[in-house]
């Protein structure tokens, strides 16, 4: 009962697994070969970048934002793609890991416009969806502007719910859906259940 009791703690003031603290990984995306890793500040000029070519026309978060989210390593997960040739940044992905409500938040998500359409969005989630099932949390969330039908497509592909509608969320007259999805205690196996 301890050892359980120990590992519920632990899992609460640690939600992020060890083996992610530091990690780089190569993958395979659609016959293309890439680098996988965790974000540091040293990737923050080239995050800035890709959003600022993403999201024509917004600002993309500020430096003080990402600088803050990736201080906070025990509960954002922020992670990188890079082309191993040129070591230009592909795209991105950062989630906020929430186990007060065994939520994980799907924070950003950005892939550079000549990189979109080649399932690397899909990529990015479908590798957030597993870390969220094998770490044992019941639900993944993530906010989207109405009119971002890429996107909601893209969510709507694994099964993400819209729960409702949060008006002017991104500015005036830039209303957001909330959505999410709910994993079984099947789906979630054993663990902190
Ligand atoms: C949304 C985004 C992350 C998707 O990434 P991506 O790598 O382009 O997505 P994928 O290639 O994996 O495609 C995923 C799905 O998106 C949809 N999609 C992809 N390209 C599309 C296009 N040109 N037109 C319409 N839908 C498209 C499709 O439903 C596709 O699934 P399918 O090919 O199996 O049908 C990317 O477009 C992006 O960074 N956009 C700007 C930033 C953004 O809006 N982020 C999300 C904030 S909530």
């Amino acid at each position: 009962m301890w050892k359980r009791f120990n590992e519920l703690v632990y899992w609460h003031t640690h939600p992020i697994p060890k083996e992610l603290k530091e990690f780089r990984q190569s993958v395979q995306i659609n016959g293309f070969e890439f680098v996988m890793m965790r974000a540091t500040m040293a990737d923050i000029d080239d995050m800035q970048a890709i959003e600022r070519e993403a999201y024509a026309g917004d600002d993309p978060w500020p430096r003080r934002i990402f600088e803050h989210e990736l201080n906070r390593t025990r509960e954002r997960l922020y992670v990188v793609l890079r082309q191993p040739e040129t070591n230009s940044l592909v795209g991105f992905m950062g989630a906020a890991f929430r186990p007060g409500i065994r939520e994980v938040h799907l924070a950003n998500l950005t892939v550079s416009p000549h990189w979109q359409g080649r399932e690397i969005g899909t990529f990015f989630l479908s590798y957030l969806i597993t870390l969220t099932k094998q770490n044992h949390f019941q639900r993944l969330s993530l906010e989207v502007e109405t009119t971002n039908e890429r996107a909601i497509k893209l969510y709507e592909k694994f099964d993400f719910q819209i729960i409702r509608e949060r008006r002017n969320y991104y500015g005036p007259q830039r209303n957001a859906y909330d959505m999410a999805q709910v994993f079984s205690k099947k789906q979630l196996g054993r663990g902190m259940n």
